[in-house]
Formats: structure tokens, sequence, C-alpha cells
């Protein structure tokens, strides 16, 4: 390790520890007769257990505790259903805030889960928490309901069979209010009424069918084969392969591995447009493309198998002053958008604008995989730089680097591993 890079990484871990500290969340809960021990988002807006933020402040923990990263997992699939779903989120300590729950949008699988997926990084997670002594005996444990929890993605939001799962509301993109949604959804301004009458209109006829999967898709009324979401699906397809394939089950890994690059060819023979070199969501049954230019089209960069020239024309959209290469990279909506907007948007909008560190963290491997090491290293040092000057902010301003949103927000911990890239060169 390089002396000023590590002493870096090794100040981050401190700060991270520290941040899981306040922010663990551990007791018993009634409901379901389980204990519970997990990160939250954030102490103030967000006290329950997110399903992609516990993936990745399962990653983060990896470095500073690694008995809490199992912990965090563990926690995760505890209350999986019978047919292998695992909601976006658990409602552990339902109890005390119910005030709170009156401003969520949010649709219930029971009073105690969501009725929602959000981006899959599982297997991601299970590699982190796999590091180290005893991982053999933890692969073994979780294994079977990871690969339960992916074979309910395949047969129940893929109907299609094209490998791209689908999503049927929003928020279960992660993205919330993104700007790629805008059309389909009919929105025009930034009233955050305005998205949540649009996230009724999806929600609404979903619960008069009782959200039963088949029908929900019947409806056509949001269906989105989202990039985002997709890059994130194979490439945890692809991990859960190696993880399989690390327990001696060469079918598994086999059936998982075919899987992943079928998501892969899904991605590239549909989503990418050849001459703007950017990938689109493609909505409804129709397939159409929403051809807005955000973060989500450069995302494929982190699947190792996108075709370099693909992988190239990805690097010239990061690397352009006009849409990407902004001071505190990376904005989640290219700044030439019109829809670009950097700061706070009305009242807690989100993904309009701002730089995250998840998907900084998706970039910056993506880069470094496709032999790009140099701009990696440039955005893993400003994502650091980020935290050191504006602590663990939701999002950050990519020109200012003002940290906006919630305070003391988790998954900004995963700079940690960004830090750690470098670190152990
Ligand atoms: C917001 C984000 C979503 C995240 C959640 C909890 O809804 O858009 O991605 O999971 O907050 O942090």
């Amino acid at each position: 390790m390089g002396g000023v890079a590590r002493e870096r990484y090794e100040r981050m871990r401190e700060s991270v520890r520290a941040l899981y500290d306040r922010n663990r969340q551990r007791g018993h809960a009634a409901w379901c007769g389980y204990d519970y021990d997990f990160v939250c988002p954030s102490m103030g807006t967000y006290p329950f257990q997110w399903f992609w933020d516990s993936c990745f402040h399962t990653v983060a923990l990896s470095h500073v505790d690694p008995e809490r990263a199992r912990s965090e997992v563990r926690s995760l699939l505890k209350n999986q259903q019978p047919d292998g779903f695992v909601a976006h989120v658990t409602f552990w300590q339902r109890e005390a805030f119910e005030e709170m729950l009156k401003t969520y949008s949010i649709a219930y699988r029971t009073p105690y889960l969501s009725d929602c997926i959000q981006p899959p990084v599982l297997a991601e997670a299970v590699q982190a928490a796999a590091r180290g002594a005893g991982g053999r005996a933890f692969l073994d444990e979780v294994l079977p309901k990871v690969r339960r929890y992916f074979d309910w993605l395949d047969r129940v939001r893929d109907p299609d069979r094209d490998g791209l799962i689908a999503t049927l509301q929003p928020d279960e993109s992660g993205l919330d209010h993104t700007p790629k949604y805008d059309a389909y959804l009919g929105i025009a301004g930034t009233d955050l009424e305005d998205f949540t009458a649009a996230w009724e209109r999806v929600a609404g006829p979903y619960a008069t069918v009782g959200r039963d999967p088949e029908k929900m898709f019947a409806l056509d009324r949001f269906i989105c084969e989202d990039v985002l979401v997709n890059t994130i699906y194979g490439e945890n397809q692809r991990v859960l392969g190696e993880l399989l394939e690390s327990v001696g089950d060469a079918a598994g890994a086999s059936a998982m591995r075919t899987r992943a690059a079928h998501t892969t060819e899904g991605l590239v023979s549909k989503c990418y447009d050849a001459e703007a070199g950017l990938f689109f969501d493609l909505a409804g049954r129709r397939e159409e493309r929403l051809r807005v230019n955000t973060v989500s089209s450069l995302l494929p960069l982190a699947l190792p198998d996108l075709p370099s020239k693909v992988a190239e024309r990805i690097v010239g959209h990061l690397t352009d002053e006009r849409e990407y290469a902004a001071p505190f990279p990376v904005p989640s909506v290219a700044m030439n958008e019109p829809s670009y907007a950097p700061g706070i948007v009305g009242t807690k909008l989100v993904w309009r604008g701002p730089s995250w560190m998840n998907t900084n963290w998706y970039l910056a491997r993506g880069l470094r995989r496709h032999g790009r090491a140099e701009i990696a290293r440039h955005v893993e040092d400003r994502s650091g730089a980020l935290v050191e000057r504006d602590g663990f902010r939701e999002y950050y301003n990519p020109t200012t680097g003002e940290g906006n949103g919630a305070r003391d927000f988790s998954w900004t911990g995963v700079v940690v591993d960004l830090l750690g890239a470098s670190a152990t060169e």
C-alpha cells in the first residue's frame, strides 16, 4: 500500500466505523420473533432496513467489522418469503415510527414488509461479507436463500425472457424521482405532489388486482426494463456464479453464468443506442426507449463482459465536461440535460442531478475493469474529498461539492471501498 493513500483509507475506516455505530439498529421484533442488527440509512429520515442500502452497508462493514457485515446480510434475509421474494424495506421497529410512515408512498406485502424490489446488490454484498475466517460456513448458510431470491427475479420479473427484469413502479429502481421517467409518468414539473400522484396512478390499479405480478404486468401501467437495475442484476448473477463455484456447485455456477451473459446480451441488443453511445431504459410492453441521459446510461460499464467498443463510448461520456466530468463526479443526470438540477430540487426530490456514492462505486470499478485505472483513481479521489469536506451526506452538488439531503447517510460509507482500491495498488 502507498503511504499517503493508506493513511487516507485508514482515517476513512475510522469515520465509517463511528458512523455505523451511530446508525446501528439492534433489537428483537415481536411480529416475526427474530432479533435484528443492521445499519439504517439515516436515523433522521430512514430508520428501517432498506434492501440495496443494506447491501452497500455490508460492503463498507466488510472493511470495519466483518462480523457485523454478516449480521447485516442475515437481518436482510430473515424475512424472505416462501416464494423467494425479499422486501425493499423491512419495518423492523414499525411501531416506533407510525407518524413517519404516513409520509411514505409504499405498497405493503405485510404491515412489516414492503411489496417492492430494489436493485439486487445482494450477491456482491454476500461476497464482501464472506471474506476472511468462517467465510465458507457463512456461504453455506446464506447462498441457498440468495439463489432463491435470484430465481424469483428470473421467474416473476422477466416474463418476456429477454434476460432483463422489469420494475413495476418507479421507486423499485432506487432512483425515485429520476427525470428519465418523467415523460413515461406524465410529469412536467418538480412538484412532489405530482410524483406522489403519479405513484398512485400506478399503485392504485395494482391494489385492485391484489398486487398479483402477472396482473400487474397485464395492466401495463409502469413496466420498466431499467438499465441500472439490470446492470446490477447481471453483475450479481455473475458474482453469484462465482460464489456457487467456490462452494463446489458447478451446475448452479454454470446456470448463473449463462443467465448473467443473457442479461448483458439483452442490455446491449435492446437498450444500447449505438449512435448516442448510451444505454436507455425500455418502457412498457412496447419497450419504448426512455431517451434521457442519466447515470444509468453509463452503468453497464460495470459489466466485465461489456464489449470494449461500447465501454469506450461510455468512457467518452464520463470524461466529457459538458456531460459528466464535473469537479465532483459523477452527476446523476448529464449536466447538459434540460432536467439537470445540481442541488436540492423542490421538496425532497432525489436523483435529478447530484452525485451519489453508490453509483460512483459501480463506475470506478467499471473503469478499472475496462483498463481505465487513471480515470477510476480520479473518481475515487474526488469521492473521498466529498466526504472529507462535508461528511456523509445523501448526495452532493457536482460543481461545488456541497452535501445535501440526509446527514450521516450510511451508504455513502461505501467510499471506504473506493479509497481501499487505490490504497491497495
Ligand atoms: C431514497 C432513495 C433510495 C434509498 C432510500 C433509503 O428513497 O431514492 O434509493 O434506498 O432513500 O436510503
